[in-house]
């Protein structure tokens, strides 16, 4: 992991990079990385906004041999591998809010998208992009209330080299032992990290809002939420309000 990185002082997505770099054929592991992206993208078709020089915008490209049902996992082991990076960079325990955003102090502080290039048989690679408001000290009026930094966290400005390499380092431990012992310990590990674990939480979806206890994920990180009568939801795609 990390062996090869390619650097953009500015670009659109570092996406859209990786995914470049995977049709010239680019090894596994291989890394993107921006000082600015003026195109960067978020999760559900939203966009990633992040000021030039104080952030992280990187995307990791990894060839596992995964079926389409196994990999968003890899996503929830990117998740893990940041909030263990953060824990020993900045000795602050972020808390994962489901599916992957990381928060501290109630604020969104990272987030990751992970990218599919598959045929219908086989996944081919995977490209995980992580956004982390590292060295902001500011955030428009609009997402003050909900987005913090690293730096706002801590009051410390960071090495943003520090904390990419100890995410990499994390996140290749992980990633080893996803490979030997599969994905039960990396979900026993976000969930001992997830927000509202075994609380009562409210899942936001076009179909409405499902009420009740955060149970955990199933092993296809789906969110398992259980009614007032006990009975358990199974929640594809929402927004969790915290
Ligand atoms: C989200 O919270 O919706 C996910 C945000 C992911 C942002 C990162 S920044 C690096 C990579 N390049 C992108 O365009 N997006 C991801």
């Amino acid at each position: 992991i990390g062996q090869k990185i390619v650097y953009h002082p500015e670009t659109s997505s570092t996406q859209l990079i990786a995914q470049q770099l995977l049709h010239q054929g680019t090894p596994e592991g291989t890394l993107v990385v921006t000082n600015f992206q003026t195109a960067g993208r978020g999760r559900l078709s939203r966009v990633w906004l992040s000021q030039p020089g104080d952030n992280i915008a990187m995307s990791l490209i990894l060839k596992p041999q995964l079926s389409m049902q196994q990999f968003p996992q890899l996503t929830f082991l990117a998740s893990v591998s940041i909030v263990a990076a953060i824990k020993e960079v900045v000795g602050i325990d972020a808390q994962i809010k489901w599916p992957n955003d990381i928060f501290i102090d109630g604020k969104k502080v990272c987030g990751v998208l992970t990218e599919l290039v598959s045929d219908p048989e086989e996944v081919k690679a995977v490209i995980i992009g992580m956004g982390i408001n590292v060295n902001q000290a500011d955030f428009a009026p609009e997402i003050k209330t909900i987005a913090t930094s690293l730096r706002l966290a801590s009051g410390e400005t960071l090495q943003r080299s520090a904390l990419i390499q100890a995410i990499l380092t994390k996140f290749e431990a992980f990633y080893q032992q996803y490979l030997t012992e599969g994905f039960a310990p990396i979900k026993r590990n976000w969930e001992e990290h997830a927000l509202q674990f075994n609380k009562h939480i409210k899942a936001r979806s076009l179909k409405g809002v499902l009420e009740g206890e955060f149970k955990g994920i199933t092993d296809d990180g789906v969110l398992v939420l259980q009614d007032a009568n006990d009975e358990l939801h199974y929640v594809y795609s929402a927004d969790i309000e915290v």
